[in-house]
């Protein structure tokens, strides 16, 4: 099995026209020749990370580990999203209430500025033993930076700031205090980042397997940048842009699978930011199945027809659990007697596929192997690639995001900046 599997059969639609204009894109995003070209950085990353890097990465991880039951990470958008859908996709469900704990919990801030949600965490901190990773690559975010300001005065351990090599109100304080660094690359823009020590350095601390991670992406950058037809990242931007063209205006990306909520929520950053401009682009949507089928279901069948569909399929669950037979059969769930639980989802999900498809709803579907590090950190370099590719294609400057300074520059007047 490839690690990304893409199949477009429920699109209904022939791709080879636009197959043929996401290889001028896919050119146009290797040779460097698009508009954004100067945060092309993350294309190489899976290549390009130093092992020192890694190794620094690593211990400073251990360092934290050691000293912090809790750590807290702060950062918005690109400095939060890719870490978030990492950690939760391959954490225990019910990680909290676990007995045994071989690594902090790492717990977020800096993602809003609710007062309650900032005290309660302050509940949480206050009398353990508590490290922070502040991130931010421009340094100048209002809402970490108000996290962080509320938030280092209770940290009793270290602080990590991860920020731009050269300036930034953050770059600044971390040099005053003395903090260890990370620097972003200039090349890379923040939602692009999840593979630079932004992501990498809390998955660590929280367990995750960064050089699996990495792994995984190196597999997923030889195919996702080969010029060949069945390039799989080159099929997705086709299919997505091939719809859209014929007037669909919303993608919702579907999962399975609750460990990948913040994969969603991540996807829909790194393409709402990179297309959704000069009035054009899909609206980036998504849904928990089957959970959401017993809320947003109804409209994704009869509604109007406006929307595409993309599931993300994980072929082989890490566990297994059979349904047995029960004497009363009370229930009537015997004649799924010997099956897994994960035989039931896969139905569930061919079988809303094909309604899906049959309402009116054209379908894509991605399918990695397994939800481990290995196939996760293939799964985002996937969607980084297709993400370059498709917003070429759209005639957009995938890179950079104007419009997300318009509600900023309100913020401030009214708070008198
Ligand atoms: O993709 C982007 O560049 C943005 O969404 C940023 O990630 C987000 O605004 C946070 O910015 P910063 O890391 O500069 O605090």
């Amino acid at each position: 099995m490839n690690t990304i599997n893409i199949d477009v059969t429920g699109t209904g639609t022939d791709l080879a026209p636009a197959v043929a204009d996401g290889l001028a894109a896919l050119t146009t995003l290797k040779e460097g020749t698009g508009p954004g070209r100067a945060f092309l950085g993350w294309l190489d990353l899976p290549l390009t990370t130093a092992e020192s890097e890694i190794k620094r990465i690593k211990e400073v991880a251990a360092d934290l580990s050691q000293e912090a039951e809790v750590v807290v990470v702060i950062g918005i958008g690109g400095s939060y999203l890719g870490t978030k859908a990492v950690i939760e996709a391959l954490s225990h469900s019910f990680d909290a209430l676990l007995p045994r704990r071989t690594h902090p919990r790492v717990l977020f801030a800096g993602q809003n500025i609710s007062e309650d949600y900032l005290s309660e965490l302050l509940d949480v901190v206050q009398g353990r033993s508590c490290a922070c990773i502040v991130v931010s690559k421009s340094g100048t975010t209002t809402e970490p930076a108000l996290a962080f300001r509320i938030i280092k005065k209770h940290i009793n351990g270290p602080i990590v700031a991860i920020t731009d090599g050269l300036q930034g109100v953050l770059k600044s304080l971390a040099d005053q205090e003395g903090y260890k660094t990370f620097v972003i690359p200039d090349n890379v823009g923040g939602r692009f980042s999840v593979l630079t020590p932004v992501g990498l350095l809390p998955m660590a601390v929280a367990g995750v397997d960064i050089e699996r991670l990495l792994c995984g992406a190196r597999e997923a950058m030889a195919c996702c940048l080969a010029p060949a037809a069945e390039n799989p990242a080159l099929i997705y931007a086709a299919a997505r842009n091939a719809l859209y063209r014929q007037g669909k205006s919303v993608e919702i990306l579907a999962n399975f699978h609750p460990k990948l909520h913040y994969l969603t929520e991540w996807w829909k950053q790194l393409y709402g930011e990179s297309e959704g401009k000069e009035g054009k682009g899909l609206f980036p949507a998504g849904v928990d199945f089957t959970t959401d089928l017993h809320s947003m279901g109804q409209y994704i069948q009869e509604g109007p027809r406006f929307l595409i569909e993309t599931v993300l399929s994980v072929a082989e669950p890490e566990r297994c659990l059979r349904i047995e037979s029960d004497a009363g059969d009370l229930d009537g769930l015997n004649y799924l007697s010997g099956h897994r639980i994960d035989h039931c989802n896969k139905m569930a999900e061919l079988g809303t596929r094909m309604a899906h498809i049959a309402g009116g709803v054209p379908n894509i579907r991605i399918e990695i192997p397994r939800l481990d590090a290995y196939h996760l950190g293939a799964l985002l370099y996937f969607f980084e690639a297709a993400c370059g590719i498709s917003g070429y294609m759209l005639g957009v400057n995938p890179f950079d995001q104007p419009g997300v300074e318009a509600y900023k520059k309100n913020m401030f007047k009214l708070l008198g900046k």
